[in-house]
């Protein structure tokens, strides 16, 4: 039964805020030892959290982009490695599924994405393709009834937890015009012969998150693997990005929300030259810019969430709100290290963590120059 049935966004929203709430030292713990309990994906799985964004029919719950993004900003305020395990696997895994997967691909995948055993994994960068994403060289041939899948995948988040990789590999030589044709979606089984997972990556941020590399050698599976039609695998990917850049939009949000809240409530208690700090203008007016953007980013977040759901086009409007919330991110993570002063430098305050979490929004999922790039295309003629 889906337990949000009835329920407005916000009171979706709160739900999973008060569940987060509960996560209290585990966060802490889990970013130290630098991996993710994987119980918390089968308590995600009960809240509805891994399926919210899959239709009803499916088996999900249906509920709206704007919802999502909202469930997303609460889970990055709690714990932002969280947060990005989820959007991937429910924004750009479990999306590309839901759009362009057949009856029995659904069928087989989604439900391992929403029970808990695991969250999915997309995998796009190579070691030398990342903002050209087009120039991809893992291939895809066929032989016989099978096709045979090379190639290494780069910083794939999740790959540690995944049951499936929905990787994007050529068919057939690029051409120098149409360097994206022949591009083709492939619903990856990780436990396959010829899969590898690399070592975990060790970041600046997002500790418990898993980023590892995944490896492709002969890896043989049959047409059914094989999402939308070949060659039009590019197309799908960069549908993906665009409902996965307001999940990253609401991550930044969440980190940045998360950050000003402690900072806030630091300055009102820390004295300072007989008051507290929070009485000096040079504090007052920091935070309430960084409050101000803030908002300003959570609005164009639902502004995209908003307009996905009116199956209307969102694509500029979702890079607009990756780029101004994760760069707003960086700026409100700063102010609020800042106003913690030497105590903001220590690994046990929040803030230090979130101004590393909050490094990699303007990075993954398109750079802020790629985020700049598609926004002048959808704002310029070509
Ligand atoms: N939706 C649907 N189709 C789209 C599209 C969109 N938003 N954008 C482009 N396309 C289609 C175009 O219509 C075109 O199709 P046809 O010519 O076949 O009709 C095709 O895709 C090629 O489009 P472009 O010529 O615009 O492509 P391009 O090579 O110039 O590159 C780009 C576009 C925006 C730069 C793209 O390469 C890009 O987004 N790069 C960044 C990659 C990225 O974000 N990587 C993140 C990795 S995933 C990740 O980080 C996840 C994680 O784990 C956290």
């Amino acid at each position: 039964m889906n337990p949000y049935a009835g329920r407005t966004e916000r009171e979706l929203a709160a739900a999973v805020a008060g569940w987060a709430k509960g996560l209290g030292p585990l966060v802490a713990t889990a970013e130290e030892a630098g991996t993710m309990p994987r119980e918390i994906f089968v308590e995600l799985a009960r809240l509805g959290v891994l399926g919210m964004t899959v239709p009803e029919r499916d088996g999900g719950l249906g509920a709206s982009a704007v919802a999502f993004a909202l469930v997303l900003e609460e889970l990055a305020a709690a714990w932002a490695s969280l947060a990005v395990a989820v959007s991937v696997n429910s924004g750009i895994v479990a999306g590309s599924l839901v759009r362009h997967g057949t009856p029995e691909q659904r069928a087989r995948w989604l439900p391992r994405l929403m029970d808990g055993s695991g969250v999915g994994a997309f995998g796009l960068t190579e070691p030398a393709s990342g903002s050209d994403a087009a120039s991809l060289r893992g291939s895809a041939r066929r032989d016989g009834d099978c096709w045979v899948l090379d190639g290494t995948k780069a910083f794939i988040t999740n790959a540690r937890y995944a049951p499936c990789l929905v990787a994007l590999l050529r068919v057939g030589e690029a051409t120098a015009d149409r360097p994206h044709a022949g591009i083709t979606a492939f619903i990856v089984p990780l436990d396959a012969k010829g899969v590898t997972i690399g070592t975990p990556e060790r970041k600046l941020g997002l500790l418990a998150s898993d980023t590892s590399a995944v490896t492709l050698e002969a890896v043989r599976v049959g047409n059914d693997a094989v999402l939308g039609q070949v060659g039009k695998g590019f197309a799908i990917a960069m549908a993906g990005l665009d409902a996965g850049r307001i999940g990253i939009a609401a991550q930044a949000i969440g980190i940045a929300r998360g950050a000003l809240a402690l900072a806030r409530a630091y300055a009102t208690e820390r004295r300072q030259f007989g008051r507290p700090i929070a009485d000096f203008q040079m504090i007052r007016f920091p935070i309430a810019r960084r409050e101000t953007e803030l908002d300003a980013a959570r609005l164009l977040a639902l502004r995209a969430a908003w307009l996905r759901d009116q199956g209307r086009p969102f694509t500029g409007e979702a890079s607009m709100a990756k780029l101004y919330a994760s760069e707003a991110a960086q700026r409100a993570t700063h102010l609020a290290v800042q106003v913690f002063g030497g105590y903001g430098y220590m690994r046990e305050y929040a803030v230090e963590r979130a101004a590393r979490d909050a490094r990699a929004t303007t990075i993954y999922e398109g750079t802020s120059e790629i985020q700049r790039l598609v926004i002048a295309r959808s704002v310029l003629a070509a």
